[in-house]
């Protein structure tokens, strides 16, 4: 960035510029983005003060800001911040950036009947996002939530805080149902719903992902074997003996693993019904399965 008086628009107009050369996909959001995130000002409020200089206080952080995108690292671990069904949540390298897709997820849930007390079981919490909107939608529900990963559940934690949700939720670390299994053993604490948004990329695909994704985001929250299905296998296989009657276990899958998906489910007898919803896009994203 060359030595000069910057305002607020030469300072875009130059990003945006840069960002394009270095094949960043977004490159004028991104610098508003960033540059906003910086000044706490809005991406409104930037627009309103075009004109405003921006000083070296501000300059020297916004050149790592701009190094760290040319690496490819997500606007969301710069600032640290991404929405979620309308709420604010807390994200870093230590857990997936939540995805609009996901929304759909929490949405389904929340549409479904349901009765008034509720006890769900969230695997994969990473930062907490689909735990946390439930239980701001739902301050009734009783909700426990695992991950696999200390660190994303430190997240997890954080963003429950910040939601006054920590009393509601109970974090627990472990491998899929094993943190419950001890909870669940003597059958009285079974659980409404289960839901997750498991890793499900084939460890194949890694070279066609964004370098975006593939460099930055954890790989716990990724990757699933050699087709994409070690842990949803796992979900569908062990979800009925942690479901109480009725109850439904619901996922978010791959676009393009609806029919294995609809192979395994009808092999477990454990099953009653299940249904797949289709994404805005057309592509089945989510599968519901309910037990008896
Ligand atoms: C795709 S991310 C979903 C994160 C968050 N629920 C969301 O929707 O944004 C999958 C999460 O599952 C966790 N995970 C992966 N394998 C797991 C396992 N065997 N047991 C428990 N959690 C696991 C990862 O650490 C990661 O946080």
């Amino acid at each position: 960035m060359p030595s000069k008086m910057w305002s607020v628009v030469d300072l875009l107009d130059w990003t945006t510029g840069y960002f394009q050369q270095h094949g960043i996909p977004n490159p004028r959001l991104d610098a508003e983005v960033l540059l906003g995130h910086l000044l706490k000002k809005s991406r409104l409020q930037l627009y309103l003060h075009f004109e405003m200089p921006v000083f070296q206080e501000h300059l020297t952080p916004f050149r790592e800001l701009i190094k760290k995108r040319i690496a490819h690292t997500p606007v969301s671990y710069l600032t640290n911040r991404k929405e979620f069904m309308s709420l604010d949540f807390y994200v870093d390298e230590r857990v997936l950036i939540p995805r609009p897709e996901t929304e759909q997820l929490v949405e389904t849930i929340l549409t479904a009947e349901t009765e008034n007390f509720q006890r769900l079981l969230e695997l994969g919490t990473g930062s907490g996002v689909i735990a946390t909107c439930l239980a701001v939608q739902h301050s009734e529900w009783e909700i426990v939530a695992t991950d696999i990963s200390e660190s994303a559940l430190a997240v997890a934690r954080k963003n429950a805080e910040i939601h006054a949700c920590t009393a509601q939720i109970k974090f627990l670390s472990g491998d899929l149902f094993e943190p419950v299994a001890a909870i669940c053993a003597n059958g009285d604490a079974q659980f409404d719903w289960i839901v997750c948004n498991p890793p499900y990329i084939k460890n194949t695909e890694r070279d066609t992902l964004r370098p975006d994704v593939r460099d930055h985001e954890p790989e716990i929250a990724l990757f699933a074997g050699n087709d994409g299905l070690d842990v949803i296998r796992r979900l569908i296989a062990e979800a009925p003996k942690y479901l109480a009657p009725t109850g439904k276990l619901i996922l978010e899958i791959g676009a393009t693993q609806a029919n294995t998906i609809r192979t395994l489910l009808e092999a477990e007898s454990a099953y009653a019904t299940y249904k797949l919803f289709k994404d805005y896009a057309g592509k089945e994203r989510i599968v519901l399965a309910s037990v008896p």
